[in-house]
């Protein structure tokens, strides 16, 4: 007969049938890899990036600015504070802007990632692009495929309607001005100071004097 005592579970027995069932748990489908407790997870994830699918496998702590720039060695996109706060690392994420460093990659499985390199090619420049040579929206050039990236982006929410933190009435389809510009864009920081012909370049592209 069983008794009470045959039914009690040591406290260490409870841990280690919770971690094998929450090994269980993990999606054979993302392609996880558990190695033990506190051992780093690496999952396969497919991203189509500038238009070619890649399939990687990464440690699922791995930002996307990572992803890119060390396993599939695309470095126009930049790693300025790797927190969030300079707008170095912009890339457009099914069309929108994402700053990079704050995303994991495998939370993109699937998704289209467009960095400066897909943008255009030197002999064919995407209009930003060619915006920003022709008034010098830059000196180093460290900040540029981010704001590059982030001005296409922009351009693309004024299109869609979507308002900025400076919008009186967040339901008016928000007009393209130099203001409105400005404040989309104060996410992007140039320590070179180019602001006025980043402005400039953006606007030529936007059709408005800035
Ligand atoms: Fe991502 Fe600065 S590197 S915001
Ligand atoms: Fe140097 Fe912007 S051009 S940081």
């Amino acid at each position: 007969m069983t008794t009470l005592d045959d039914l009690t579970l040591s406290r260490r027995d409870l841990l280690i049938a919770g971690a094998a069932s929450a090994a269980a748990t993990v999606p054979a489908s993302a392609g996880a890899q558990a190695r033990g407790p506190g051992a780093p997870v690496f999952a396969n994830v497919t991203l189509e990036v500038n238009g070619t699918a890649r399939t990687l496998q990464v440690d699922t702590r791995t930002t996307l600015l990572d992803a890119l720039r060390e396993h599939l060695h695309l470095t126009g996109t930049k790693k300025g504070c790797d927190q969030g706060q300079c707008g170095a690392c912009t890339v457009l994420v099914n069309g929108r802007r994402t700053v990079s460093c704050l995303s994991l990659a495998v939370m993109h499985q699937g998704a289209k990632v467009t960095t400066i390199e897909g943008l255009g090619t030197p002999k064919s420049l995407h209009p930003m692009q060619a915006a920003f040579i022709k008034h010098d929206g830059y000196q180093c050039g460290y900040c540029t495929p981010g704001q590059i990236c982030s001005a296409v982006g922009v351009l693309d929410e004024i299109r869609r309607g979507v308002p900025s933190h400076g919008a009186a009435d967040i339901t008016a389809q928000p007009l393209i001005s130099a203001a409105e510009l400005r404040e989309r864009m104060s996410g992007n920081i140039c320590r070179c100071g180019a602001y006025a012909n980043i402005l400039d370049a953006i606007g030529e592209v936007a059709g408005v004097r800035s």
